[in-house]
């Protein structure tokens, strides 16, 4: 068990130099996105949006945009070899390749960002078109993972300029509930979180609100170390995961080797009903981890009352978690991908504003049950 007494907060007062409205958008390079926009739409209840390829004068690229309440995905394919989106996906397999996150100003974000070390991936750009104009910029982050800022205040089409609407009025699921990115988690490697952490507290301006150390996040066989990065008004949160030693590999370590480096682990998506989400998304095929059955026997004299009935989640494998503001119910769901790398949490906040600590433990050994299964523990 956890002999940490606590979640350690620490206080970094700085000027917000980079004001972010939260997710713009989430883009992943895959081996096949017209499958992926396919898989989101009737999986995860997203709804056809824009798209740019050849027709749209793309020539290396095809982009599906799909949308669901706030949270917008792009699923992007190379439709040739020897590019770099074709390399990215040869080594990483299908994965996040940008985080993009909204703001007043991209020009601003990039001179704040790059003066203060970030590396430059794109500067400002202004691309436009008959719905008006939107500002990009970029930087790199940790592996091949980018951040791009969207300034597009003076923008009213459906997505961005090059893309054009897309959709079929004969396939439009229904959402399962879905409605923004409440986080979204980096692994990288051994003795690189502190110097992430860095760079998202100099570079971008976020605080460390949370530690947990390898004592919070072990199992018999495993360890992992995280912290969690938030940006000034608590938008945008990045938790940081790094593998720590045990008597067996970490999951972090399992991400690394098929990942071929560093990348986004899961993002989290939040729903008011996670009953009705998570119901939703089983009945339409997607595979979520479960806890053994013990793991309910306790529960509420470890969480205090809960509003939902316990029967539910029991049946569904919602785990539970509180902290001195409320609770959270969450679950996470299997890689959506054959390389054991990126999946999803579902997450339900009723006031908490922690990430499931006390969920840790039996949440790694389902995790390690799986590995095992890979031949990967
Ligand atoms: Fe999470």
């Amino acid at each position: 068990m956890s002999i940490a007494t606590a979640e350690k907060t620490t206080d970094v007062a700085q000027a917000d130099f980079l004001p972010l409205q939260g997710t713009d958008y989430v883009e992943f390079y895959v081996g096949n996105a017209k499958q992926a926009a396919h898989y989101y739409m009737s999986a995860f209840g997203f709804q056809a949006l824009a798209y740019a390829g050849p027709e749209t004068g793309v020539k290396d690229r095809a982009s599906y945009v799909v949308r669901q309440h706030k949270l917008t995905f792009v699923l992007t394919t190379p439709i040739r070899s020897g590019n770099p989106i074709a390399e990215h996906v040869y080594k990483h397999g299908d994965g996040v390749r940008f985080l993009a996150l909204r703001v007043d100003d991209a020009t601003s974000a990039w001179e704040e960002t790059t003066k203060r070390g970030g590396k430059s991936y794109l500067e400002p750009q202004r691309l436009t078109d008959d719905h008006g104009e939107v500002v990009v910029s970029g930087i790199h982050t940790y592996g091949d993972t980018v951040h791009l800022f969207i300034e597009r205040n003076n923008y009213s089409g459906p997505f961005m300029p090059g893309f054009r609407p897309w959709g079929n009025p004969h396939f439009a699921p229904a959402s399962t509930g879905l409605l923004y990115v409440d986080h979204c988690v980096g692994n990288v490697g051994w003795n690189q979180m502190n110097p992430w952490v860095k760079f998202y507290e100099e570079v971008m301006g976020f605080r460390n609100i949370l530690s947990f150390d390898d004592e919070d996040i072990s199992t018999e066989y495993s360890a992992l170390m995280s912290k969690v990065m938030s940006n000034g008004n608590g938008y945008v949160k990045f938790p940081i995961n790094e593998p720590a030693e045990g008597k067996r590999k970490s999951q972090v370590e399992e991400y690394l080797e098929f990942y071929d480096g560093e990348g986004v682990q899961h993002v989290a998506l939040a729903t008011n009903d996670i009953v009705g989400t998570v119901k939703d998304l089983m009945s339409r095929g997607v595979e979520f981890l479960k806890v053994p059955n013990s793991y309910y026997d306790d529960l509420l004299d470890r969480v205090g009352h809960i509003d939902e009935d316990l029967e539910p989640l029991k049946e569904l494998g919602i785990l539970v978690d509180s902290d001195n503001e409320g609770y959270l119910l969450q679950l996470f769901s299997k890689p959506v991908q054959d390389r054991p790398t990126l999946f999803f949490e579902i997450i339900q906040r009723k006031g908490a504003k922690s990430f499931g600590k006390g969920n840790f433990k039996a949440l790694f050994e389902a995790i390690e049950r799986e590995q095992a299964e890979r031949g990967n523990l």
